[in-house]
């Protein structure tokens, strides 16, 4: 099976070779398409054996931001010819009904990959939920199992979908990892901690420091990279002087920023200062259309690898 969206034209190696004057504008709209393409083809293959992969996607809770998320990858399953499930359940939905209908999903042989959108209600013991799914079910790869399986390199490991589409996003622009130098800022267990497992994986082969709030001269960690992934939650927290010439800047950043000239009242930036840094860099990401759209086809692409590993097992 091929596992990687196709090529860009244009070469990319970092830390090698002058700075260009124009940096790549790394697309993830265009690549997140390509992959799609990639994943609708596996289900096109599926559904001619009769098995339609299926993602049930859980939201508890009325979090504008989530509805969001949901009615996106729900409009994507269908559009891939995949079975979706939407269930939206109060945000008064007690942590015992929530395990029932994981429990119920996890035996439904529809449903292939299982997502609990986060942030639950306070509630809701969020890794409680989480341990509940079946493994093989995890399609964000948060079960113990799967992180475990992602830093044992086990192949079979399911891994978080933001950190995949980042690394995708680089294999697809021949951004070279291998011996290069890439800081990772941020350490949560949805992108940063797993992000930086994929980068030193065996065929990734980079060279990883992870940075967080309490690293000491964080600008001078950054300015050392050939490669920077931002995943810190703060706008525009990445300036030119945390960035040197000729770096691969991949924004993972999504905050959204008051903004009176839009009609919903904001705009979404991204962590990194895009206008100051962009100048500087070899190849960025922009937000909004780099990361979050990788985010939603790595999605698809481990429910349609769950669904085929479920089927090869019978
Ligand atoms: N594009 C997508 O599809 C996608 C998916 C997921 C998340 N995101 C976005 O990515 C960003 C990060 O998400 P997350 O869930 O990883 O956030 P998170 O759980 O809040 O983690 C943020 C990380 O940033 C670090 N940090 C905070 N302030 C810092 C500082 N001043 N200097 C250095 N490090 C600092 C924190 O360090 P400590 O650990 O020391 O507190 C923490 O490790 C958010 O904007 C989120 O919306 C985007």
């Amino acid at each position: 099976m091929k596992r990687s969206v196709e090529k860009s034209n244009r070469s990319c190696a970092p830390g090698q070779g002058r700075m260009e004057r124009m940096p790549h504008i790394i697309d993830g709209r265009k690549t997140a398409e390509l992959s799609l393409a990639a994943t609708a083809t596996q289900i096109a293959a599926l559904r001619a054996r009769g098995i339609t992969p299926g993602l049930a996607v859980v939201l508890v809770g009325d979090h504008p931001a989530s509805q969001a998320y949901v009615r996106s990858k729900d409009k994507t399953c269908r559009e891939l010819g995949m079975h979706s499930r939407k269930y939206e359940l109060p945000r008064e939905t007690a942590q015992d009904e929530l395990l029932t209908l994981i429990r119920d999903l996890n035996a439904d042989p529809a449903i292939h990959g299982i997502l609990v959108q986060s942030p639950p209600p306070p509630q809701i013991d969020e890794q409680m939920v989480v341990q509940a799914i079946d493994p093989r079910k995890d399609v964000d790869g948060f079960h113990p199992l799967n992180v475990a399986a992602l830093a044992m390199d086990d192949p079979a490991a399911i891994v978080p979908c933001t950190p995949l589409g980042c690394l995708e996003l680089l294999r697809a622009h021949d951004i070279e990892t291998s011996g290069a130098h890439a800081v990772v800022v941020g350490r949560s267990l949805i992108v940063g901690k797993p992000m930086a497992m994929l980068l030193l994986r065996k065929g990734a082969d980079a060279t990883v420091t992870v940075a967080h709030s309490r690293t000491r001269d964080l600008a001078a960690v950054t300015r050392s990279a050939d490669i920077v992934i931002a995943a810190i939650g703060r706008p525009h927290f990445l300036g030119a002087d945390h960035v040197r010439d000729g770096a691969v800047v991949i924004d993972v950043g999504i905050n959204r920023v008051e903004d009176a000239s839009s009609p919903r009242g904001y705009r979404l930036v991204g962590d990194v200062d895009f206008d100051a840094v962009a100048p500087k860099c070899r190849a960025i990401t922009p937000v909004p259309g780099g990361v979050g759209p990788m985010t939603i086809a790595m999605l698809m692409r481990n429910t349609v690898e769950a669904c085929e590993r479920m089927a090869a097992a019978g």
